[in-house]
């Protein structure tokens, strides 16, 4: 944009701001959660079972017992992890705590025949990524290592480069499907690179493959995910691969039930540590979930009236920042086909600007830094948007908000730096 313009687009901007901040709105676009009428959808988990407690092996689900929980939901984490049933272990509520429990043995104990990464241990971090991620290496004393993100997935050669020079990298965080926040998926080439790192990296090295989105589809004819698990197992490297999974966003992102598998020793090692911590798993939760998905076409089928509600919220989003910003020059933005988020990059060093200029029109963002290794984005650039959790009317009424931010830090960062 020529000064002249972008000094026109700036006048609009400051007057559009006082009158947002004159009447702020009092929304929030921060945490990706599901929104109230998305987790409706699962209330028929609600007296589901009728008094029947029984799994399909005949065991009380009310008991103690069965820690890698009920053959049915081995098969469902099996099915949507796409791994064999007998690697998978269905527990809890949160993959979460699955992610920190299995980095936390990594450390401290190892896996079978795999030394504990101990003292030292460094993670690679794709940014921009998923700021719980980040904050489980850093609150177990590992140092974050970022690695850019593409558009198919994290950057293999800074990985590949990195790992053969530095054995005291040990894991790697993976979102393969609609990443969070870009929404990027791995392509069959990026698996494969992933699937032979252990080959190249120091020893105890995971991959640590969190497949969150792996059924929330925005669209109805879904690029289908490489396996992981084929290809780590022509390589060799199963034993390397962490793979999770939950029903966070399927059903209750509070009541849901989280998946994990691995190749066979360190599955059996991970499951030793774990039986230290627990008897078994909420088995009548697993219960009422395999009522509820019975498989994986139900499942599918269950995901679609996720869709339903979503699609309209993203592509608010989406024509907003077409509107306000396409052909600016002052942002550019991820179209996801999934997920969960939107990943913004504005002009860099306007990142922290724009969420306190939001903040004063009354529309709560992601801090700037949130998707980068403790918090700091060192281009100040990248923001990430959640439109899951408000209705579609403030999803519309905060992107005004949103995108006059962005235009109004952008133009006045560019006329400080080309003034004339
Ligand atoms: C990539 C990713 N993994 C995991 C989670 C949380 O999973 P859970 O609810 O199973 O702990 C989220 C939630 O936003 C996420 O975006």
């Amino acid at each position: 944009m020529t000064p002249e313009a972008l000094k026109a687009l700036l006048a609009t901007a400051e007057t559009d701001h006082a009158a947002h901040c004159a009447a702020p709105l009092g929304l929030d676009l921060t945490r990706g959660k599901p929104a109230a009428d998305q987790l409706s959808f699962a209330n028929g988990l609600d007296g589901i079972l009728q008094g029947q407690f029984l799994d399909r092996d005949g065991s009380d689900t009310r008991n103690y017992g069965g820690p890698l929980g009920i053959p049915e939901l081995r098969d469902l984490g099996a099915a949507v992890l796409e791994v064999p049933a007998a690697q998978v272990l269905a527990g809890g509520n949160s993959s979460l705590t699955l992610m920190y429990q299995f980095v936390d043995a990594a450390l401290r104990f190892g896996f079978g025949a795999q030394a504990p990464w101990g003292d030292g241990a460094k993670m690679l971090c794709p940014v921009p990524g998923y700021d719980r991620h980040f904050a489980i290496g850093e609150h177990l004393g590992l140092e974050l290592v970022p690695v850019p993100m593409t558009d198919s997935g994290p950057c293999m050669d800074a990985i590949e480069a990195a790992v053969a020079a530095d054995p005291s990298i040990k894991a790697l965080w993976v979102v393969p499907k609609y990443s969070n926040p870009t929404g990027a998926s791995v392509s069959e080439a990026v698996t494969t690179r992933l699937a032979a790192l252990p080959t190249i990296a120091g020893p105890g090295f995971q991959v640590l493959w969190d497949n969150a989105y792996a059924v929330h589809d925005l669209t109805d004819t879904p690029t289908p995910l490489p396996s992981l698990w084929s290809a780590a197992e022509a390589a060799g490297t199963l034993d390397h691969m962490a793979l999770f999974a939950s029903t966070s966003k399927m059903s209750w992102a509070g009541g849901g039930v989280a998946f994990f598998a691995a190749g066979p020793n360190t599955f059996k090692a991970f499951n030793h540590h774990l039986s230290f911590q627990l008897i078994g798993p909420d088995k009548v939760n697993q219960l009422r979930h395999a009522r509820l998905f019975p498989d994986l076409p139900q499942l599918r089928a269950h995901m679609a009236q996720h869709r339903a509600l979503l699609k309209p919220k993203f592509d608010a989003v989406l024509s907003a920042l077409d509107a306000g910003l396409g052909n600016t020059g002052l942002a550019r933005w991820t179209v996801p086909e999934g997920g969960y988020f939107i990943s913004v990059d504005v002009v860099p060093g306007t990142a922290k600007t724009v969420v306190a200029l939001a903040a004063e029109a009354g529309v709560k963002l992601t801090p700037a830094g949130a998707t980068h290794p403790y918090g700091k984005d060192p281009d100040d650039q990248t923001l990430r948007l959640a439109p899951s959790f408000p209705p579609l009317a403030d999803v519309e009424a905060a992107m005004a908000v949103f995108v006059n931010c962005v235009r109004l830090a952008g133009a006045r960062q560019r006329l400080k730096e080309r003034p004339e």
